[in-house]
């Protein structure tokens, strides 16, 4: 960008706040560093994108009979066939009988342009700033620094040794916020249950059920964002919890539901879907929606109404789920291969999604300054600093790889590199 040449601009306290995205920094890494093997954004498999069931879904379009309603502006809420085959998708994943709720889930869906933006317009229409939002710990880093733009405070919802939700320390934390008197403050919780991002771990539904009955004693009964935009994505069995919209501990709460077609699909048709248990905080979003965009893109959605309605969702993800399985196995197992338990580091082996979650020795900065860090682009290997990842009190000491994007040779010698670097900070 080139320096300003006119008078300097007097910013809203929005643009204020706006700073350049972390991912921004570390793309621009790349850029500098052309050797450098990135293990940082969380890119999906480029070679198996379905380029033949988009070009299929491409020509039925073009051989329908009628007008090409689908090259015109859609509607601000979605097509509807393409909201109708993701809401019986959901209502399958659920497992239970869906009767008793199916129908707002149906109401209420809609269509965004990717997940991100739902969670954004979520966060316009619950939160002013200085308001406080719960989030999982660790989080989803993009959608924190979406909270620090907005200038809202993130609080983790506090977990035990293992990961878990700890119930009783979320009652405390609770119940600091009311004798500060911050719990009027807190306007939503949010957080990633199914292969996190970062953390590969899934909700259980007692933790869920924690998390419920921790918010209703403190009578803060505030809406609740669940992300599951890895739900699909795993690689030999799925994550048997329900989400909140079907679990009764749940009932009494506003429920919001975002997951997206762009990692389990294309990333690059951006598209990404929700629904909500509240009509009214639907119609907000949609309104806020109205303003950014009026609409996602229609001919996106159309090729995606083809694709589903065709199996190719399913036929994409029985492609993609022994990949990333065999992705991840390629960086974990170097990663193993290169002696990185010995060194003190710790991992679980993820059952989906695209990131391993490193904690390193406690002692050891990985974060984004850190000697670390600096070695690590020297060496060619670029990763996700854990620090990013949590909403306060932030240890330095965690890493997220991301193996969607590089091949499993490149993955290997990605993660020699890594733990070449880790034996030098031993
Ligand atoms: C947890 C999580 N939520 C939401 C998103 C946004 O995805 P998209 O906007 O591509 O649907 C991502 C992307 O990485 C993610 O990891």
């Amino acid at each position: 960008m080139t320096a300003a040449v006119t008078a300097p601009i007097a910013y809203s306290a929005l643009g204020q706040r706006a700073q350049p995205p972390t991912i921004a920094r570390l793309m621009a890494l790349m850029l500098e560093n052309p050797k450098l093997l990135s293990i940082a954004a969380g890119f999906t498999d480029t070679r198996s994108l379905p380029e033949s069931a988009v070009q299929a879904a491409a020509a039925a379009l073009a051989a329908r009979p009628s007008e090409p309603d689908h090259l015109q502006y859609g509607t601000n809420q979605g097509r509807p066939k393409l909201r109708a085959l993701l809401a019986d998708r959901l209502l399958a994943l659920e497992s239970v009988d869906a009767s008793a709720y199916a129908a707002p889930i149906r109401a209420n869906f809609f269509i965004t342009n990717g997940s991100q933006q739902a969670l954004y317009l979520a966060m316009q229409v619950l939160c002013d700033p200085g308001d406080i939002v719960l989030v999982d710990r660790p989080s989803y880093f993009v959608y924190l620094e979406m909270l620090v733009g907005l200038g809202v405070q993130a609080r983790s919802l506090p977990v035990d040794a293992a990961g878990r939700i700890d119930g009783p320390a979320l009652r405390g934390l609770l119940g600091d916020l009311r004798d500060r008197g911050e719990l009027a403050r807190l306007k939503a919780v949010y957080f990633v249950s199914y292969f996190s991002n970062p953390s590969a771990r899934s909700f259980d539904e007692a933790e869920k059920i924690v998390i419920a009955e921790a918010l209703t004693g403190a009578g803060a009964i505030v809406p609740v964002v669940e992300d599951a935009a890895y739900r699909e994505l795993y690689y030999t069995t799925p994550h048997a919890a329900r989400s909140v919209l079907s679990l009764p501990a749940w009932a009494a709460f506003p429920k919001l539901y975002l997951s997206t077609l762009t990692k389990p699909f294309a990333t690059g048709l951006k598209v990404g879907y929700g629904t909500c248990s509240d009509a009214g905080l639907v119609a907000k979003m949609l309104h806020v929606k109205g303003h950014h965009d009026f609409g996602t893109a229609n001919y996106n959605q159309a090729l995606l109404e083809e694709v589903i309605a065709h199996g190719g969702l399913d036929a994409q993800l029985a492609v993609v789920r022994p990949v990333y399985f065999s992705k991840m196995r390629a960086l974990h197992d170097a990663l193993i291969a290169a002696g990185l338990p010995a060194l003190g580091w710790r991992w679980a082996v993820p059952g989906g999604g695209l990131y391993l979650w490193l904690e390193a020795p406690v002692a050891l900065d990985t974060g984004l300054d850190s000697a670390f860090c600096r070695a690590c682009v020297e060496a060619g290997v670029l990763y996700v600093p854990g620090e990013l990842c949590f909403g306060d009190d932030a240890p330095k000491n965690f890493v997220r790889l991301s193996f969607g994007v590089l091949g499993e040779v490149d993955l290997a010698e990605a993660g020699r590199r890594f733990a070449s670097v880790a034996k030098r900070f031993a």
